[in-house]
């Protein structure tokens, strides 16, 4: 009995399974998810926690009442970008205890400007070196060759992204565009763009720097210079404190130079690389721009 109710069992239970209501699973992405390896928590470490003070000095108070000065009283939260960026400069990177004195200043929940900080990548939670190359690996950079860039960075420092060399001169960062893109494939260090980069002309960069470090006595880390900024380079003023010259050849000061910002090609800025291709006749002037009937 059994071995002819056999067929008949096996061809329902297939028509049953058949039939059963499928589940539509459709993944989001079909690539793997690259996580970013910064955490937006906040870890206490000896560097950053509740226990370092921070006070913004004389020079950066008279700065914030200029900046809050742009914003009626009610909204004063709206300087909370240019706060953090002054503290960053003063203290070298943005802790907690410089995100807690902005909302103090500004009155805000510190869970408010805890979401800014983390949100935008220029805010670095966390202490870089005195110089932080960043290297911007999105389309045109890396159509123009950053794939070499980012090799030349590390075979010259010795380093991966993300990490800091270990006399702290140098944190390699990888980030998306940077806005330069016409004169790509470029890097920013601190606040300059060097633009128009080859693997060669990216070591050199490297060596200008640690060797103006050098002569400069300039160490590593970055933080709070006795200046209105903080430690961070300004125009003008050198890693030793002392006057630089700028434009031309680049930076000078205590027998060290360093290339000027911008492309490290030929070009001046961000011209044709050859001869110019579009707009090259005069323009039209005179009654051939006009209306013959006179209106405009
Ligand atoms: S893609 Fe590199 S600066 Fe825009």
């Amino acid at each position: 009995m059994s071995s002819k109710l056999a067929p008949w069992v096996l061809r329902t239970s297939t028509r049953a399974l058949r039939s059963a209501p499928r589940q539509q699973r459709r993944a989001f992405q079909i690539s793997t998810a690259r996580r970013s390896e910064t955490l937006n928590v906040h870890r206490d470490s000896p560097d950053n926690n509740l226990s370092i003070p921070f006070k913004f000095s004389a020079s950066n108070e008279k700065l914030i009442q200029e900046v809050l000065s742009r914003y009626p009283s009610q909204y004063k939260k709206a300087a909370v970008m240019p706060l953090l960026d002054l503290g960053q400069r003063q203290h070298g990177f943005t802790s907690i205890s410089v995100m807690n004195e902005v909302a103090r200043l500004l009155e805000m929940p510190p869970m408010r400007v805890y979401e800014v900080a983390t949100f935008y990548t220029m805010y670095n939670r966390n202490p870089v070196g005195r110089f932080h190359v960043q290297c911007c690996t999105t389309t045109p950079c890396q159509l123009g060759g950053s794939d070499g860039i980012m090799k030349a960075i590390e075979e010259q420092l010795g380093i991966h992204h993300g990490e800091t060399t270990p006399d702290k001169m140098f944190t390699f960062t990888e980030v998306e565009c940077l806005g330069a893109c016409v004169n790509a494939p470029m890097v920013q260090i601190n606040d300059d763009y060097y633009e128009d980069l080859t693997p060669e002309t990216t070591k050199s960069l490297l060596v200008a720097l640690k060797e103006a470090a050098e002569k400069t006595g300039a160490s590593g880390f970055a933080p709070g210079l006795p200046g209105d900024y903080g430690e961070t380079e300004q125009p003008g003023k050198t890693m030793g404190g002392g006057q630089a010259k700028l434009g031309g050849p680049g930076y000078s000061a205590s027998g060290a130079t360093l290339p000027a910002p911008g492309p490290l090609s030929k070009r001046i800025s961000c011209e044709p690389m050859h001869a110019p291709t579009s707009l090259t006749s005069e323009p039209p002037t005179g009654e051939s721009m006009m209306r013959k009937d006179g209106a405009f």
